[in-house]
């Protein structure tokens, strides 16, 4: 069990703010933000060459840390500034032509939609995103319908970044592996809070973000590519660390998860983001995923009860994204008033994602993300801040 009182010390943030946006950026701990520091500081005394040598047992440890946090091999681990890019390495790895088809969800995340729209024009290439089922989550029977010899990959997000819902992914992974074709997820609102095992899941790449439920830096990411995978995608660039240039008109491209990174980075936050997936593990991610749900439960429980709430969570199995409107309350205004009273939520917009909400004429919710460090009373405070709240 989690012990919780322990990990709020360890949070200094939980001080002074209820903080209910960890699906936008959540708390880093103590040990985390206490060894970035001092690495930024090292950097400034030293120079970074001379402290990322320094550091360098802490460097390798982030590939062994993201490794076991998604039960891969350190190899097949890339450090990448943030889920979009790395999600984007892959995607672009692809050589993608006309009359080639990608399944995805109508609930993909926007950015990932632009990049299907952007591939389409670019190159003629086209997707399908399969509508939801009775219960608003992906539907998989759908999905195995629309496969056909033209379709080159599979790309779901775990969990959308607008709602609660948590897709089947397992079911696709099944469907991706009968078919043969290559399964990339996106799993930036889902490492950190559920347990994470890429061989249950069946997919074949997955990319993530370290600021989310990691509690990691800001401008930190990785992506996992499986060894089956990883020799045969060609990264849409390349420089002389992802390939070394070695002779005046050949280079060899690395046979691992590297060929996707950048020389330079953000290597404070490559290691510390291996320290955060550490804290992470240690606390145990399925003491955590235990933890979100109940406290989700709890906060849409109590919600429930309040005259002119909606929740907007769809699916079987929910997380701890909390969405919801409330009559006479706009999201926007909303965020912004609570945050003065040192409440933080994040106004969720629908993002062409939502279509029962289009429908509905919502154009954002507010978006309550509760992370293992909150707790009851946190939950029930802002239940009882939400019955009489207006922006009107
Ligand atoms: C489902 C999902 N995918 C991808 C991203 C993008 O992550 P990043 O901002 O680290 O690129 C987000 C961010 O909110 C997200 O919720």
């Amino acid at each position: 069990m989690i012990d919780i009182q322990r990990i709020r010390k360890e949070t200094r943030g939980c001080k002074n703010i209820l903080h209910l946006n960890n699906a936008g950026s959540s708390l880093t701990s103590a040990p985390v933000q206490d060894y970035l520091n001092n690495y930024l500081n090292k950097d400034a005394e030293l120079g970074g060459y001379e402290t990322a040598d320094l550091y360098k047992a802490d460097l390798d440890n982030f590939y062994l840390a993201a490794a076991k946090a998604v039960n891969g091999k350190p190899s097949e681990i890339a450090f990448i500034e943030n889920a979009t890019r790395a999600w984007d390495m892959v995607f672009y790895a692809f050589d993608w032509k006309p009359g080639d088809i990608l399944l995805t969800s109508v609930t993909d995340y926007n950015s990932n939609m632009v990049a299907y729209i952007h591939a389409k024009e670019r190159f003629g290439m086209d997707f399908i995103a399969i509508p939801n089922d009775e219960y608003g989550q992906l539907d998989v029977e759908a999905l195995e319908k629309a496969i056909t010899s033209d379709v080159k990959l599979i790309a779901i997000s775990h969990i959308p970044t607008n709602s609660g819902l948590v897709n089947p992914i397992e079911q696709v992974g099944i469907i991706a592996k009968k078919h043969n074709i290559p399964f990339l997820l996106d799993a930036c609102q889902s490492v950190g809070q559920m347990p994470i095992d890429v061989k249950k899941i069946g997919c074949d790449m997955l990319s993530t973000t370290g600021r989310k439920y990691i509690r990691g830096p800001r401008g930190t990411g990785f992506l996992w590519v499986s060894e089956n995978w990883v020799e045969k995608l060609n990264p849409p660039f390349l420089d002389n660390h992802a390939a070394p240039w070695v002779t005046p008109d050949s280079y060899e491209i690395l046979p691992n998860a590297k060929r996707f990174e950048n020389w330079e980075r953000y290597f404070g936050g490559q290691a510390a983001l291996g320290i955060a997936l550490d804290y992470m593990m240690d606390v145990g991610a399925e003491n955590i995923w235990q933890r979100i749900q109940f406290l989700a439960s709890r906060l849409r429980d109590g919600l429930s009860n309040i005259d002119g709430v909606t929740l907007w969570d769809p699916g079987q199995q929910k997380c701890g994204l909390v969405t919801f409107t409330k009559e006479n309350v706009n999201a926007s205004k909303a965020k912004l008033k609570l945050r003065e009273n040192h409440v933080h939520v994040s106004a969720s917009g629908t993002q062409l994602t939502r279509p029962e909400q289009r429908e509905a004429g919502i154009t954002e919710t507010i978006r309550a993300s509760v992370h293992y460090y909150n707790t009851e009373e946190e939950i029930d405070h802002f239940i009882n801040v939400m019955r009489n709240f207006t922006t009107d």
